[in-house]
């Protein structure tokens, strides 16, 4: 495994309360701020003048899994799989609208393997915007032989499996499924990628709270060496809903949150809503069968929102006070 240099230190922020403190010290000042937000707001110019983001749908709000530190157990907003009428209207009207697509998130707040037409829809998104890079999150826990082949086979770019523990026991309480089924499944995806030479990136992930804090590094050394990437994340709050690890509550200063300029965001049900954290959908800036896309990304209630967080106003937002994506302003500078 190779990575990058910002990957790294950003892998150990994530996982070191001790390194914390300097994180805050270095951006919780007047001068960081004016910095970020000088990229910032010239980056958010180029991305609206280009027309290019990111994008994720959520193909299923229904999951497997009871993991404790996401909110999908408790969500009310209707649990579904997103229909090929909604899917279809969206690929249509972003070609319609011209918008360049970075990337491509294939999910929201559930498991999109449960979605049986998930590779399907790759096989279009790759067709359609082959600029794209396609990279799906999944728990892989329902990942069979057949599902990892036509995932090779959809040309999927990176598949990013939250493993999230480095034994069974952690695993059962964090996500609530079974431990050696899942690690099975990687095995077998990592076997079968090699048999067909397959340029597939495979990503584990970790989200360190108070259940692995300490097996973090055992985590990695397990997996280091077997798959191409790992990522480290602290637990984001939701915008509320769920405890923070790892993280001071009241950052006082805000920054502009690069989610909400860089990716636009639609639910199973068509919705169009403010960040990939607003998992009831709160915010909904319009919804793909009837409104254009870029209209429902940039007018309205996401729009409002936008030009708060472009005027230094975030703490305002109820939401974006409590997130720690606007606590840093780091990833504008990278
Ligand atoms: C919401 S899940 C949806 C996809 C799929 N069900 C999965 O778990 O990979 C997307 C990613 O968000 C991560 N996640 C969920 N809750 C989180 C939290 N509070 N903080 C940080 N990451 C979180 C998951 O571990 C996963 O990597
Ligand atoms: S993090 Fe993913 S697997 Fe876990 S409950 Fe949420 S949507 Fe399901
Ligand atoms: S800062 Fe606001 S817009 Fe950005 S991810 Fe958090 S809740 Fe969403």
């Amino acid at each position: 495994m190779k990575l990058t240099i910002y990957s790294r230190l950003r892998n150990k922020i994530e996982s070191s309360e001790l390194l914390v403190p300097i994180v805050y010290v270095l951006t919780q000042n007047k001068l960081f701020r004016e910095l970020s937000y000088f990229v910032a707001r010239r980056r958010i110019k180029e991305f609206e003048k280009k027309k290019i983001f990111g994008l994720a749908i959520e193909n299923s709000c229904l999951c497997n899994a009871k993991c404790v530190f996401c909110p999908n157990t408790n969500m009310k907003r209707k649990k579904i799989i997103m229909g090929m009428d909604v899917f279809n209207k969206l690929v249509e009207r972003l070609k319609e609208e011209k918008v360049t697509l970075r990337f491509v998130n294939l999910t929201g707040t559930g498991e999109p393997l449960l979605d049986k037409n998930i590779f399907k829809k790759i096989k279009i998104l790759k067709k359609e915007f082959p600029e794209a890079n396609l990279f799906l999150p999944t728990n892989f826990s329902l990942a069979t032989k057949e599902v990892i082949e036509k995932l090779i086979d959809s040309g999927l770019d990176t598949i990013t499996i939250s493993l999230n523990a480095d034994n069974a026991a952690d695993y059962k309480k964090l996500m609530g499924l079974d431990f050696d089924k899942t690690v099975s499944n990687i095995e077998n995806l990592i076997k079968i990628k090699k048999e067909r030479n397959s340029k597939m990136v495979i990503m584990l992930t970790i989200v360190v709270n108070d259940i692995n804090a300490e097996n973090v590094k055992g985590f990695y050394e397990k997996w280091s060496d077997k798959v191409d990437a790992m990522a480290v994340n602290g637990v984001h709050s939701w915008g509320g809903a769920v405890k923070q690890y790892n993280s001071k509550k009241y950052w006082k200063i805000r920054y502009a949150c690069r989610n909400l300029f860089e990716q636009i965001v639609v639910q199973a049900n068509g919705d169009i809503v403010l960040c990939c954290l607003d998992y009831e959908g709160t915010t909904v800036g319009g919804n793909v069968m009837k409104d254009k896309v870029m209209d429902a990304f940039n007018l309205g209630k996401i729009g409002k929102i936008k030009k708060m967080h472009f005027n230094g106003e975030v703490s305002k937002i109820d939401m974006c006070r409590q997130c720690r994506f606007s606590e840093r302003g780091m990833d504008w500078l990278v």
